[in-house]
């Protein structure tokens, strides 16, 4: 079985590839681009993406979107997470909670996948809160401001840690579940 992973970043085709070494799925890194469409939600973008996709005739294939949602902020950055970071970055967002008490946000990650016939999308999610600096040397974009526990920040665990409670590493675990459900699984 081989699968398509549609992204341009080649971080994320490594991720595929380790957390799906076991499974004897082939993962092959592939630019195609397709519309995100504008929605507040990551499920329809996804969906969207899939649809946009499987209509040129594309099989057996990858994509993900995600962001973090802030409560006070009714779920901005959302699906604009990647342009605000490239933006105003971590210290825009701690401007705008200058003054909030509530802190509480959560980061999602939504896969879709089209295999053997059959399309997958699962949503991963992990709640935690704004902390009022940012924290930590290690990790990616929102990771320095993020806790999951109100303790330490994302950027301050190290990957495997981070793994076990993040967005994509639970929606990994979601995705590998539906797809032993489906009897995709080379492993049991
Ligand atoms: P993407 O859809 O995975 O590319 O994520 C969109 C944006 O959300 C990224 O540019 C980051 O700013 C933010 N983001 C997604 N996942 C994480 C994470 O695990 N840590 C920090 N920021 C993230």
């Amino acid at each position: 079985m081989r699968l398509k992973v549609i992204t341009s970043n080649p971080g994320k085709v490594e991720e595929f590839r380790r957390e799906f070494a076991d499974w004897g799925v082939e993962m092959e890194h592939a630019h195609i681009p397709y519309d995100e469409i504008q929605t507040s939600e990551l499920e329809e973008v996804v969906k969207a993406g899939m649809e946009e996709l499987r209509s040129s005739g594309l099989r057996d294939f990858i994509i993900d979107d995600s962001g973090m949602f802030v409560d006070a902020l009714k779920g901005f950055p959302g699906v604009y997470s990647s342009y605000v970071q490239k933006t105003v970055g971590n210290a825009g967002v701690l401007r705008l909670m200058e003054d909030v008490s509530e802190r509480g946000a959560e980061f999602r990650c939504c896969i879709g996948c089209d295999i053997d016939g059959e399309t997958v999308i699962v949503t991963g999610v992990c709640r935690g809160t704004i902390l009022r600096e940012a924290r930590g040397d290690g990790g990616f974009g929102y990771d320095p401001i993020f806790s999951p526990d109100g303790e330490r920040s994302f950027a301050e665990m190290p990957l495997d840690e981070k793994n076990a409670v993040s967005h994509r590493g639970n929606a990994f675990r979601l995705l590998k579940d539906r797809l032993r459900d489906l009897g995709l699984s080379d492993t049991d």
